[in-house]
């Protein structure tokens, strides 16, 4: 079923005992109140074990922001699918243009990343997006359509009923310079009918569409009254509990 989602991408922000404190301060807000939305905070892996142990699983789910493309063995810094999963953590991150950009991560290994997520029944929150040039030469359709194809479309459609997808123009991620809730709108509906004409449209119909990029208490509103849009992937926004909750009660 479509859900409407508001996650948290703390990024490489925090350390553990400031990060500890944000979560308990996320999970109180959350206490006595019923969101119109599920909640998420996906964080940096030194700080997922400790976190599970203080926030109620039931009111806010936990996610990891990467893993590796392999399952185990000899790959010095990397941290797995199934080690991510065993700190309790539900979701995982996967193809953060920030992870595209700056440590070359490509369709062929995020399409790996994916199935491991899978195979460990992580929830992959798998983000897409064009960067400036490709809106100005109009060519930012056909982009988010080859990532989702090259990455996600050897999946069976039982298996793409299990993603979440995030629609991140990269000009708008950490710039203050959000996409207006129409171009938002539009990008959304087109990559719904993308995943509706591989994997039909109940599985399309069911596919919960984030937005990230400067998505504030401000903002989010409009962004999320569009029908297309089925919440927010907060980067800025969500490392201050209050202006997160802004967010989250935006629905
Ligand atoms: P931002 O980041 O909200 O700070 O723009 C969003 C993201 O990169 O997930």
């Amino acid at each position: 079923m479509r859900k409407n989602i508001v996650a948290g991408n703390w990024k490489m922000n925090t350390t553990l005992q400031e990060g500890v404190k944000l979560a308990e301060e996320v999970n109180e807000a959350l206490k006595n109140v019923t969101p119109k939305c599920d909640v998420v905070i996906c964080v940096p892996f030194t700080h997922l074990a400790t976190i599970n142990g203080v926030i109620d699983s039931a009111k806010l789910g936990l996610g990891a922001e990467n893993c590796a493309d392999h399952l185990s063995g000899a790959y010095t810094g990397e941290v797995s699918a199934p080690m991510v999963a065993s700190t309790g953590a539900t979701y995982v991150i996967l193809g953060h243009s920030e992870r595209r950009q700056y440590y070359g991560e490509t369709s062929e290994t995020l399409k790996t990343k994916v199935r491991l997520a899978l195979d460990n029944k992580l929830t992959p929150i798998f983000c897409i997006g064009e960067v400036l040039e490709q809106r100005e030469n109009g060519t930012h359709f056909d982009v988010v359509k080859a990532q989702i194809e090259e990455a996600l479309f050897d999946l069976s459609a039982e298996d793409f009923g299990k993603l979440i997808l995030a629609y991140e123009p990269v000009w708008a991620i950490g710039t203050g310079k959000t996409a207006t809730d129409d171009q938002a709108e539009e990008m959304h509906a087109f990559i719904r009918g993308v995943i509706a004409d591989k994997f039909g449209t109940e599985v399309a119909d069911n596919t919960s569409i984030l937005y990230g990029g400067s998505c504030k208490p401000s903002n989010a509103a409009a962004l999320f009254a569009k029908p297309n849009v089925d919440g927010g992937l907060i980067g800025g926004a969500s490392l201050d509990a209050a202006s997160f909750m802004g967010i989250v009660n935006a629905f």
